[in-house]
This record gives C-alpha cells, sequence and structure tokens, in this order.
C-alpha cells in the first residue's frame, strides 16, 4: 500500500480551483438575474398601486382584473388582497355580492370574503397577495409571490393604525 502526501502546493492549488469554481456561479447567478424579466409595475407579477385606501369602503370586494386578485376591505376595515385563483384545480373564482361569498363555477368551492373555505372541494383558502398601505396612504400589492395558508389569521389583515 502506497501512501500520497499531499503537498502544500496541492492544497494551494485546489484552493484556487474552489475560488475559481465559487466566482464563476456567482457571476451565472447575476447574470441570470440580470437576463430575467422583471414584471413591470400594474401587470401580473408586479407592484400594483391601488390608491389612497379611503377610496374602499368598508365591506367592499374590488375585483382588479390586470392583477389577477380581489381586493378586501372587511367590514372591520382592515385589508386583503386574494388571487382569484381556486386552490381546487385553478378556475377564477368570482365574487358574488348577493351572498358575500366567493363561488367557483367550476366545482362548486365556497370561500368567505376572507378567502377561507366554506365548502369543498377547495383544500385551502384562496392565496394572499402581500398588501401594505405606503407612506402617502396608498394601497400596494405585490402579485409577484402568492402566500398559501391554512386559514386566515390576524396577522395576514392589514388595519389602518389610528
Ligand atoms: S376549480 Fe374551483 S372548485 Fe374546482
Amino acid at each position: 500500500m502506497t501512501e500520497q502526501k499531499i503537498s502544500r502546493k496541492d492544497i494551494i492549488n485546489i484552493g484556487w480551483v474552489a475560488t475559481g469554481v465559487l466566482a464563476i456561479t456567482e457571476l451565472s447567478l447575476a447574470g441570470f438575474r440580470f437576463l430575467s424579466p422583471r414584471k413591470a409595475d400594474g401587470e401580473f407579477g408586479g407592484l400594483f398601486n391601488l390608491g389612497p385606501y379611503e377610496q374602499y369602503p368598508a365591506g367592499s370586494v374590488t375585483p382588479v382584473e390586470a392583477g389577477r386578485f380581489y381586493l378586501v376591505r372587511l367590514p372591520e376595515g382592515g385589508f386583503l388582497a386574494l388571487y382569484r385563483r381556486c386552490t381546487h384545480l385553478g378556475c377564477a373564482v368570482p365574487y358574488d355580492p348577493s351572498v358575500g361569498k366567493f363561488i367557483c363555477p367550476c366545482h362548486g368551492s365556497e370561500f368567505t370574503m376572507e378567502g377561507d373555505v366554506l365548502n369543498e372541494p377547495a383544500p385551502r383558502p384562496l392565496d394572499l397577495f402581500p398588501l401594505f398601505i405606503n407612506k402617502f396612504g396608498e394601497i400596494e400589492v405585490d402579485t409577484s409571490s402568492p402566500m398559501e395558508r391554512d386559514q386566515t389569521r390576524p396577522d395576514h389583515i392589514e388595519r389602518i393604525e389610528g
């Protein structure tokens, strides 16, 4: 059995190779991010500015077609942005103001105004988009990453301070 010794020079060479691989990986990722298309504001996948929050009355549901979501202002005044895509098989779910529910036309799933499931087969509530109120009192909704949830929690609702 022969024993091979790793020289100091070999260790330095391995270090250089590892550094080179890391640098190439970093540059590739940066290039990919630079080249991948970013969604523009006001189109699905981008940011939506919906103007001053005061224009949305309590208990209202406002469809935002371009963003594929509903801006919901709950009766107590908080806001949610609900992705209109049914969590069963993806149909667009309309809101029925006469009964105050979202009812999927495909297989009959029903959702509360908060998007929680009232009737299956939908396996979970309607997904949420992050919503915040900027320093000008305008509502902004980020449609880049819908958020799944088991049910509506208080921290999902954006409330007006003061
Ligand atoms: S896609 Fe909505 S209930 Fe099936």
